[in-house]
């Protein structure tokens, strides 16, 4: 019955499409939609602000010690449909998407201290359940328990593609080859990092979404949450 409440963690690669397929579930289902990837992002964002993160160097204990210092928060906009991200009170969805913030987040987000802030965090979001999350370890650390697990994946060729496209309409000059770089060293670092690998749990169902569309990924997906709820 639709009031039964689950949690259902979205992981996988980037650039899958994880967070357009779970705002679309939770719009429909009606459950809360949390963005993990926005809180590493922000978390990146705050420590390019502070001096302590560039290209070139990284003050890590100069984050760890500042880590109480930082305040996150999610707050559902009606006019979007989803909840945007607050760092320290200010509105930071528009920062953390830039290539400056995607190049250096998996250094901030390989900080054991950092990943155990946000995923207490995250952890508090679901006491009510009705939630679905994404990120990289939401279906292994931050609710092993969740009642739908979810994992996406897609060729490195087909999701550069996706990310090239997507940057060229928003106006950003880039060469694909720089995009596929991007994408093949991201997962590089994701995969490979000592604390939270993205891994795929073992009682996850995979999608691989090279070949399918938007629609075809979400129609999939919403079958497999229907079973759950009928369950
Ligand atoms: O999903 P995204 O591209 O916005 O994520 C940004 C980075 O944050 C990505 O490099 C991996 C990291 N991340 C993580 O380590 N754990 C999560 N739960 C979510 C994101």
């Amino acid at each position: 019955s639709q009031s039964k409440k689950i949690i259902i963690a979205i992981d996988g690669y980037s650039s899958t499409g994880k967070s357009t397929l779970a705002k679309h579930l939770a719009k429909e289902i009606g459950y809360v939609y949390v963005d993990t990837g926005a809180m590493y992002r922000a978390v990146t964002y705050y420590a390019m602000k502070q001096g302590l993160i560039d290209m070139e160097h990284f003050d890590k204990e100069g984050l760890i010690s500042d880590l109480d210092n930082i305040d996150l928060r999610f707050e559902f906009s009606p006019e979007l449909g989803y909840a945007e991200i607050f760092l320290n009170d200010q509105n930071v969805e528009s920062y953390i998407r830039s290539i400056e913030v995607s190049n250096l987040v998996s250094k901030v987000a390989r900080i054991s201290q950092v990943r155990e802030k946000l995923v207490e965090q995250q952890q508090k979001m679901a006491l009510n359940k009705g939630i679905v999350m994404d990120g990289r370890d939401i279906g292994t650390i931050v609710f092993p328990q969740a009642e739908l697990k979810i994992f996406m994946t897609a060729s490195a060729e087909k999701r550069a593609q996706r990310r090239y496209k997507e940057m060229k309409d928003n106006g950003v000059q880039i060469e694909y080859d720089t995009v596929l770089e991007n994408v093949t060293s991201r997962d590089h670092l994701d995969t490979t990092r000592a604390d939270s690998p993205l891994v795929k749990a073992e009682d996850a169902v995979e999608i691989d979404n090279s070949n399918m569309t938007v629609e075809e990924t979400y129609a999939l997906a919403m079958g497999y949450v229907k079973d759950k709820l009928a369950e």
